[in-house]
């Protein structure tokens, strides 16, 4: 926007440059451009050069421009063309010679140039304006002055200008016809002397030689007639004959002069006339009257007039001098004034310039404060909305913790909810052990009483009720001992080929009677032309068909419907069969079908069975490799759905034993025991106890220490020292219990490997031995350990010196808690440098409010979990708190004894924003940094 702007301003500011410059330059522009082309280049002509110029200056706008062609007309001609081509508005041309520049003056006439011809004429009358002497007319007055000078009587040679120009043939004409009128006064020879002096010393030595009687010398003009008189003089008969030129030019070796010098008799003045030629020049361009022919007079000189001619010579020509110099100065003058003004308009040029910016600066300003007051106020609802977030952060990072409480309890809840069925499955099938001698005992001899033909009625029936309720109970005592046996791993599967649909068709019958009675539609549906075979173990498979239907029949209410589909179908590329038991009446909230397959739940009071049943059902159909599923509604019912996998029956029946079972349980997750274990505790990490690792060889050793510590502690097992020191290494637990003998890593080696290692040092570590001996002793204290317990040992004894060690490494977190400085006897040296490092740190990096547990860890060489543990087991606080106190801390000193203010200190000491730094600060010492610097005074 302010770049647009800017550039706006630049513009104008350069268009006003330009008109201004051009303003500038306005006079530089000719008004009128006029061309003069000479024949010649001799004094005759400079004067009338000087003449012309002289007068240009009189009229503004004009410029002149001068070529002189040195009496040749193909470069008079050239002088004609360029001065076409350079556009002149006007040429004045003297031609050479008349015949051969008559095309080129006209061609320029008619080209629409105005031509003024001077003193030499063309042979045409295509011209504007001519001005000049009357040469006819001067002629003929030397021809009179000589032939009276002569008396009327005498011979006379004529040497004259280049024969092709006017004036020559013109004062040739003029001077015949003048002595015409006087019989004796001969032209005895006459020779081209082309103007030039040199020429007319040649041709008059001739004319010398040719005539011995010379009266007089009619020169054309005043270089001639010298050259006549220098070769009369060499044969010294310049005193015989009269000299007489033309021109009366005055100044050094001119004609005057030579009058004076009595070489000439007689000069006719020929008058140059610049200033007029020039006049009537501009007169033709300003449009102004003028007339076609301007004819100039002339006169003699000879020693009568002279003198006096050149005393008035002398006077103009200083009368000249002095307007050369008055012009001079006044050009100065003009260039003076040209440049005062160009000085003057480049003055205004930069005045505007330095205005035009002076306002974008202004301007810029402006925009530049609004734009400045935008950003402070944008700066301060960022840094509102950024104590918000910190806040917010600093919440939600609490609320995670909490969570993280909060499920570590959950986990805890789930765990000993979980404790608390399995001590519920061991009590039941305890009982059940119990139970089932009792019942047998009960129900064979009702068999025995049953097979008695003497009974009566009523006994016989009696009789059947108590051997029915006996099967019942055994039932439900063999479904509690079977899950148990499944949850211990030791429940049997022994597939056969079967043939599931003639199975099924079998067991349907023992339903049909239910069905009856209670007016229930059962029917049994199959996919048609398919094979059912598969392997299964067979007895299973009934218990999973009659435990459904049992279901079934029991849910549905008089009048509703059982239906039994089987059907065959393809998932993943393999074979399945599923078969679903639909009934009508029950409906399942989908609440309780989230639970239904676990073991001891009821869906309410009204469902009668031990809730073992179905979770029962879903072991064995996970036993064959397959799945179930209940889906219940209002409008189809309640739908159970089994799927198993197809097995081709590749095994003879007499093989089948144990082997085959193999197959499926391998792909059982019930074998995957290690992982889940290590899932297990991964999810019961109760993170809210204290910790312990327990590594011991002995299942049953880790079993009695496992039960006698985990109300007061999360228990870690680890079966060997190798497992041992990656559980420490992963878990960092509060305390370790390990068997000094195992096979690998042994307990002395695992307590020295895990007291060299950062993550692990600081964990006490108790030796547990079934030997005594002091030797055995000292190498457990030199691995490190910090507590030793001779096996037997007393749960109370082990219980104390857990508690113990636990206590004491608490309190050492506490004092260093506090601030303070380690107990030296009582942390390893490890931890010391550990602990002293990790101080540096946060002194060092405090500053950097971006600064995370992350950034932390990874210069500590731990992830940002070991980090927390360890930090949080040697002090009591995690590394956030401990950088905040830290951080709080230093702004306290610096307040007390720095003149900073509240808000530097903020920044300083890593707070990116003051409202948050006094907002911390007030939590952690009660009250403001402010008021902290006003009792400061
Ligand atoms: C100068 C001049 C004069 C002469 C005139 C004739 O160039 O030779 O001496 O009078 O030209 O055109």
């Amino acid at each position: 926007m302010k770049t647009i702007k800017a550039m706006k301003y630049t513009k104008w500011i350069v268009i006003l440059f330009c008109l201004l410059g051009m303003a500038a330059c306005r006079q530089d522009a000719p008004r009128f451009r006029i061309g003069v082309a000479q024949c010649s280049d001799d004094s005759w002509r400079h004067k009338m050069n000087d003449e012309i110029l002289r007068e240009a200056m009189f009229y503004d706008g004009v410029s002149v421009e001068i070529r002189s062609a040195g009496d040749d007309n193909r470069r008079q001609a050239e002088d004609v063309h360029y001065f076409i081509d350079k556009g002149v508005d006007l040429l004045i041309i003297s031609a050479n010679e008349a015949a051969p520049m008559t095309p080129i003056v006209e061609e320029a006439y008619q080209k629409g140039i105005p031509v003024v011809l001077v003193d030499r004429k063309i042979l045409s009358d295509k011209y504007t304006a001519y001005i000049g002497a009357d040469n006819y007319e001067i002629g003929r007055a030397v021809g009179n002055y000589i032939a009276s000078s002569l008396k009327g009587k005498g011979n006379v040679v004529e040497l004259t200008g280049l024969g092709g120009s006017t004036p020559a043939m013109e004062r040739h004409q003029g001077f015949m016809a003048a002595i015409s009128n006087f019989p004796d006064v001969k032209l005895i020879d006459k020779a081209d002397a082309a103007w030039e002096r040199g020429p007319a010393e040649v041709a008059m030595d001739s004319m010398l030689r040719r005539n011995p009687k010379i009266d007089a010398v009619y020169a054309h003009n005043d270089r001639i007639a010298p050259g006549a008189y220098q070769a009369a003089k060499k044969v010294g008969r310049e005193k015989e004959m009269m000299f007489v030129g033309i021109d009366a030019l005055p100044g050094k070796g001119n004609g005057l002069e030579l009058v004076l010098d009595s070489v000439l008799d007689a000069t006719f003045i020929y008058p140059t006339n610049g200033d007029k030629v020039l006049q009537l020049a501009m007169n033709i361009l300003e449009k102004k009257t003028y007339p076609r022919e301007t004819v100039m007079n002339t006169a003699v000189v000879d020693r009568t007039n002279a003198h006096v001619m050149q005393l008035q010579t002398t006077h103009i020509s200083e009368l000249d001098q002095k307007i050369e110099t008055l012009n001079g100065r006044i050009g100065g003058y003009l260039s003076r004034v040209a440049t005062q003004q160009v000085v003057m308009y480049g003055g205004l040029v930069i005045l505007l310039l330095v205005a035009g910016l002076l306002l974008v600066v202004y301007k810029s300003l402006r925009s530049k404060n609004r734009l400045n007051k935008e950003l402070s106020e944008q700066k301060r609802q960022l840094e509102e909305q950024r104590d918000i977030l910190e806040e917010q952060r600093d919440k939600l990072e609490e609320q995670r913790d909490k969570l993280e409480e909060q499920r570590d309890q959950l986990i805890q809840l789930s765990h000993q909810l979980e404790e608390a069925t399995h001590a519920k499955l061991v009590f039941f099938t305890n009982i059940s052990h119990d139970f089932r001698t009792p019942l047998t005992l009960v129900a064979d001899p009702v068999e025995h009483l049953l097979a008695d033909n003497t009974l009566s009625g009523d006994q016989h029936r009696m009789l059947m009720l108590i051997q029915r309720n006996v099967n019942i109970l055994l039932r439900l005592v063999n479904q509690i001992l079977d899950f148990r046996k499944y949850e211990n791993g030791k429940m049997e599967y022994t597939p056969v080929p079967v043939d599931i649909l003639s199975s099924f068709e079998g067991w349907n019958e023992s339903f049909l009677a239910a069905a009856r009675k209670k007016h229930i539609h059962f029917s049994f549906d199959n996919m048609p032309d398919t094979d059912f075979h598969t392997l299964a173990d067979i007895e299973k498979l009934e218990r999973i068909y009659f435990n459904l239907l049992s279901n079934a029949f029991k849910f549905t209410p008089e009048n509703g419907k059982v239906t039994v589909r089987l059907a065959s179908l393809m998932k993943e590329g393999s074979q399945w069969i599923r078969f679903t038991v639909t009934n009508t009446g029950s409906m399942i909230s989908a609440e309780h079908i989230r639970s239904i397959f676990e073991r001891f739940y009821k869906i309410d009071m009204h469902h009668a069975g031990s809730g073992i049943g179905l979770a029962l059902v879903k072991a064995f159909v996970e036993l064959h490799g397959g799945t179930i599923s209940v889906e219940s509604d209002e409008k189809q019912g309640t739908v159970f759905t089994v799927d198993l996998p197809v097995q081709a029956c590749i095994y003879e029946t007499s093989s089948l034993e144990g082997s085959p079972a193999s197959s499926v349980s391998e792909a059982s997750p019930l074998n995957d025991a290690l992982p889940i274990e290590e899932e297990e505790l991964e999810k019961n990490y109760d993170s809210s106890k204290p910790s312990v690792l327990i590594i011991d060889d002995n299942a049953d050793i880790r079993s009695y220490v496992h039960g006698l510590l985990h109300t007061d502690y999360t228990v870690i097992e680890a079966a060997d020292g190798s497992e041992g020191i990656r559980k420490a290494m992963k878990y960092v637990p509060d305390l370790i219990i390990s068997d000094v003998m195992m096979p690998g890593i042994d307990g002395i080696e695992c307590c020295r490997r895990l007291k060299s290692e950062l993550q692990t040092c600081h964990i006490p570590v108790i030796l547990l031995t079934a030997c005594s001996l002091d030797e055995q002793r000292i190498q457990g204290y030199d691995g490190g350990a910090d507590s030793y317990i001779s096996k037997p040992f007393s749960s109370q004894l082990l219980l104390a010196r857990v508690r113990n060690l636990i206590d004491s490494h608490r309190r050492l977190k506490q004092f260093f808690g506090d601030g303070q400085t380690l107990a030296k006897e009582d942390v390893c040296d490890m931890d010391k440098d550990f602990v002293e490092k990790f101080k540096t740190l946060i002194d060092a990096k405090m500053g950097d409010s971006g600064l995370n547990v992350e950034d932390l860890g990874k210069d500590m060489g731990l992830s940002r979990v070991q980090l927390y543990r360890k930090i949080k087991s040697l002090t009591n606080y995690s590394p956030n708190e401990l950088l905040r106190i830290a951080r709080l801390k230093k702004a306290a000193s610096l307040l007390a004894s720095s003149d900073m203010t509240v808000a530097e200190i903020g920044y300083e000491v890593g707070f990116s924003s003051p409202s948050y730094f006094t907002k911390c600060y007030k939590e952690q010492f009660g009250e403001s940094p402010t008021d902290l610097l006003k009792r400061k005074g």
